[in-house]
């Protein structure tokens, strides 16, 4: 019998795991049961990993829509209780009624405003326990021309954006390293690999995001404390639309590719239980870590002009 042996490298068991392919016709339905057997076996294996996630209490802030939203209810479905924390309470409770009960906490807090920055922690980890998991998503997005962009909108995205996860996650790190224990993902964007025309402080703030979330994992790794950085390209929702129609509209733009925020949190879960580094997604996105010089050459020439202000 021809038997063929692939490793299947996207397997949880990746040295382990072998697939196996018959060439003749003959031995095929055998070949077929056992190699379904084989994969019964290795997604019930699986579905105990993903139970890693069933201890864990997984704060989630701009939980209320969006990647945030799919992330509050990608961790739920893996068993894991979740602090959604954003302005929006109909739309954090209606994700809460959604999950079984005592597994969500809901924080209304608007975390633009520093005294509200870390001040619910106590409060969260009363209700559900020691943070696990802290995802550092709630964001908005400035695209408008540089020098027309009043200070006040851009100081307050700065705080959100850049200085507000800095903060949470200096607070919960002293826990979590007295715990030995605890993972950190940070929401960043693919701005702070390829920072776009039109967004001037989004930019900036991205880029600082990404940078200290990077340098965070070695100086942590040594405590038992993990930390994710994640860089969504163009993924459907609120903001992506508002950001996509803040452009002129142009065929490059309109075809570029976007992702969907369930997929983004599905990667995101997974890259918890398997101690990922960093997520690009869409993956086509990943050809700007290995050719900066280029990527910085299209998004210069494809980003279309900011709709002037007067329109
Ligand atoms: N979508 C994309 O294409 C894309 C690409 C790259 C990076 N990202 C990043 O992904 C993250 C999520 O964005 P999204 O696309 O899912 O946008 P979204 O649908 O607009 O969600 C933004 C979330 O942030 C929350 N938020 C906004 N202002 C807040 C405040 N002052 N206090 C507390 N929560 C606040 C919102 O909740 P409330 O309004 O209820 O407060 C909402 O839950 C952001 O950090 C964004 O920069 C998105």
């Amino acid at each position: 019998m021809g038997i063929e042996n692939k490793p299947r490298s996207h397997l949880p068991f990746r040295a382990g795991y072998q697939r196996t392919t018959c060439r003749t016709a003959h031995a095929k339905l055998p070949c077929f049961l056992a190699c379904n057997a084989v994969r019964a076996t290795l997604t019930s294996v699986n579905g105990q990993l993903g139970s890693i996630l069933m201890t864990m209490h997984v704060v989630v802030t701009g939980a209320s829509s969006g990647i945030g939203e799919a992330i509050a209810r990608e961790f739920l479905t893996r068993g894991a209780r979740v602090t959604l924390v954003a302005r929006r309470r109909n739309l954090l409770e209606r994700i809460a009624n959604d999950a079984s009960s005592g597994r969500t906490h809901v924080i209304v807090a608007d975390l633009a405003n520093p005294s509200a920055a870390c001040s619910w922690v106590q409060d969260a980890e009363k209700a559900l326990g020691p943070i696990d998991v802290l995802v550092n998503n709630a964001g908005v997005q400035i695209v408008m021309n540089a020098d027309e962009t009043a200070w006040e909108d851009a100081e307050q995205m700065l705080q959100l954006d850049l200085h507000t996860p800095l903060r949470l996650t200096q607070h919960v790190l002293k826990t979590m390293i007295a715990r030995k224990s605890g993972t950190i993902v940070d929401i960043a964007s693919m701005a702070a690999i390829a920072p776009t025309p039109g967004m001037f402080f989004y930019n900036a703030a991205k880029g600082g995001l990404a940078a200290a979330s990077e340098g965070l994992r070695a100086e942590v790794r040594k405590h038992g404390v993990h930390v994710m950085t994640v860089y969504p390209g163009p993924v459907k929702s609120e903001m992506e639309a508002r950001g996509r129609a803040a452009f002129e509209d142009r065929v490059a733009a309109r075809y570029a590719p976007t992702g969907s925020a369930e997929t983004l949190a599905r990667m995101i879960a997974n890259g918890v239980e398997r101690k990922r580094t960093r997520i690009v997604y869409p993956r086509i996105y990943m050809l700007a870590r290995h050719w900066p010089n280029a990527t910085r050459w299209v998004v210069d020439a494809l980003t279309p002009p900011v709709k002037s202000r007067e329109k």
